[in-house]
């Protein structure tokens, strides 16, 4: 039996560890709070003996609604990387070229093979932030996706809107530009580009968003992409039939409609990785400032290592090596554990290098 060569020497996707009852999973950038009553009441009400609407019409015209703009510009899908890889299989295959940051979300490298195009990786800066100017730069005639990802899974850096827009200035209007915003409603510095009033501006834009992470709903799978709409239909028309399940459509219908009440929960868990950011900082380490929900320790060749100190400590985080570890903002309960995990980490290094922490 033969499979594609670049299947088989694929690494599959592997998920955060799972916590032990005493310990906190902060390795999945998941919402730590419980569902709001009515989506309970609304996920107890839907029925399982009928397909679900396969166009989630009902879905689109409120995520339309939201955002001014026409249903058929609105794409949902079982989660936003769903949507990634449809838009990405629509748009790129053998001999293609994708360009995206590195790092940054663990999925892209899979999804651009899994079509089988070419990921063209441009290294963060420094600070861990998107080299624009460099992604700009690899362009070639081959190229026909770029993926933005901001804030930046795994190192929470944002792109701002000026550097956003001087970047689509560069960018030919034949390539693809996925924004990919799925941390979006943690964000509170004022210069981050915001994706969905550009998309006038840009008819090869298209943002990508997610119930997952701000809405907590992430065991539903559901996210989405709003964007021009002959784009949408080749991510309808690339997309696995009837994947968005009905609990999942009517859970983010009923999520939308009690959107204050899940943005006050974002604020709350934005104000604590503020708190857990400033901590770090004045433990030595040089964190870059976080603005999604989840934390990035430039731990280097130490990462592996670094992740077996938190897990003793009850902290299970993303050991990302070599170059880092990302951690959830979680429950309030996890953030002591993690300060003494970090400054455990951080007296190690500076005993071990006589060196400042880190990167
Ligand atoms: C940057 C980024 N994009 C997209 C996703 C996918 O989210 P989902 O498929 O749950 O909507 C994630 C999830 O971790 C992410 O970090």
């Amino acid at each position: 039996m033969k499979l594609r060569p670049e299947i088989e020497s694929m690494v599959p996707y592997r998920q955060g560890k799972p916590a032990a009852a005493d310990a906190f999973k902060l390795s999945s950038n998941e919402n730590p709070f419980e569902p709001l009553p009515a989506v309970r009441e609304a996920l107890a009400a839907t029925t399982v003996n009928r397909y679900p609407d396969a166009t989630a019409h009902e879905l689109r015209v409120a995520l339309a609604a939201k955002f001014g703009v026409a249903p058929d510009e609105v794409q949902v899908g079982s989660g936003s990387v769903a949507i990634l890889a449809q838009l990405i299989t629509a748009a790129a295959t053998v001999g293609d070229e994708v360009i995206y940051s590195w790092r940054s979300f663990e999925a892209y490298p899979g999804l651009v093979t899994v079509a089988g195009a070419t990921s063209v990786r441009v290294p963060n800066t420094e600070d861990h932030r998107h080299d624009l100017d460099a992604m700009a730069a690899a362009i070639t005639e081959r190229t026909r996706v770029i993926i933005v990802c901001t804030p930046n899974n795994p190192t929470g850096a944002i792109v701002t809107h000026e550097e956003f827009t001087a970047f689509m200035a560069k960018v030919p209007e034949s390539v693809l530009v996925l924004l990919d915003e799925a941390y979006a409603e943690f964000v509170t510095d004022a210069t981050a580009v915001v994706g969905p009033p550009l998309l006038s501006q840009y008819p090869n834009l298209v943002v990508l968003r997610t119930f997952s992470k701000a809405y907590g709903l992430a065991g539903l799978r559901v996210g989405y992409a709003l964007g021009a709409e002959y784009i949408m239909d080749a991510a309808r028309a690339s997309a696995i039939p009837l994947s968005v399940i009905e609990p999942a459509q009517r859970a983010a219908l009923v999520s939308l409609e009690h959107e204050e009440e899940l943005l006050e929960r974002v604020h709350r868990i934005a104000v604590l990785r503020d708190q857990v950011w400033q901590a770090l900082i004045d433990q030595g380490w040089n964190v870059p400032k976080a603005e999604g929900n989840f934390l990035w320790l430039p731990t280097g060749e130490q990462t592996a290592w670094a992740a077996e100190v938190f897990a003793e400590h009850g902290i299970i985080a993303r050991a990302l090596a070599p170059e880092g570890l990302r951690v959830s903002v979680g429950e309030a309960g996890s953030v002591d554990k993690l300060l003494k995990a970090s400054a455990e980490v951080v007296r190690k290094l500076r005993t071990a290098s006589a060196q400042p922490a880190l990167d």
